[in-house]
């Protein structure tokens, strides 16, 4: 079985398993970041290398204040709880969107968390946070215009190079949980090849499982980047 070594995760379904159980949507997501740990645990063990998830997206300011201030207690509270056994494990922890809107206070455990795994080379948990896939282009073509780019020159791998994490692999699998099967705005440009898989799992019940599952489906797919894979060509096969 063929590993993808980059999977990217949109951790959707954390307010409906909070409503199937009557629970507040808060305590949704309280249970979906517990399920990071555990997937995380089954990507070292399947050998994946770089996990990305989609914690926050751009347009979720949108949600109610409640929501959005207790989502952003949980992420420090998370990051406090588990910055020291991520940086044991020897995971790289990257905090992928735009800073500003983010409170002081988290943006300063991002920041020391960021620099204690820095060294940390084997494994990258990057975790999106106040990302859009739109912002992160119009930021990485702000970059560009600001670096004197000549537009008769500029190309794809301009737009790659200005982007927030240049140095990671793209995505090769991206799995969207609790049935929605849209992009919602997750790394637009860096999934322009990679595999879709969508399950119905709600994100705080997915488990190794389901990874393995997605993975064996991900193996099922040819991949052929807009070419041919081994096909004789019309001239050998005496076409
Ligand atoms: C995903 O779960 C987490 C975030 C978007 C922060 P949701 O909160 O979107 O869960 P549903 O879609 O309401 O079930
Ligand atoms: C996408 O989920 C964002 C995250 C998982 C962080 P949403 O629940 O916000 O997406 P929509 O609104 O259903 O498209
Ligand atoms: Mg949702």
């Amino acid at each position: 079985m063929q590993v993808p070594q980059h999977i990217a995760i949109i951790m959707d379904g954390n307010g409906r398993w909070a409503r199937a159980r009557r629970r507040r949507r808060l305590e949704g997501h309280r249970a979906g970041l517990k399920a990071i740990r555990r997937v995380l645990k089954a990507c070292d063990e399947l050998g994946v290398s770089v996990l990305s998830l989609y914690a926050f997206s751009t347009e979720n300011w949108t949600r109610p204040r409640t929501e959005v201030d207790g989502l952003m207690r949980l992420f420090a509270q998370t990051l406090d709880r588990e910055i020291d056994e991520l940086n044991r494990e020897g995971v790289q922890l990257r905090i992928t969107g735009r800073r500003d809107g983010l409170s002081p206070a988290l943006l300063r455990k991002i920041e020391s968390s960021e620099e204690l795994t820095r060294h940390n080379q084997d494994r990258v948990l990057n975790l999106l946070i106040n990302y859009g896939g739109r912002a992160e282009i119009v930021d990485a073509v702000k970059k560009l215009i600001a670096a004197g780019v000549d537009p008769a020159k500029l190309g794809d791998e301009h737009i790659t190079g200005a982007l927030y994490n240049p140095d990671l692999p793209e995505p090769d699998l991206v799995i969207r949980t609790a049935g929605e099967q849209r992009i919602s705005n997750f790394l637009i440009w860096e999934t322009a090849y990679s595999e879709f898989h969508f399950t119905e799992t709600l994100w705080p019940d997915f488990d190794k499982a389901d990874l393995v599952e997605a993975i064996a489906a991900f193996n099922a797919r040819e991949r052929k980047f807009g070419g041919l894979n081994d096909e004789p060509t019309d001239a050998a096969a005496g076409r």
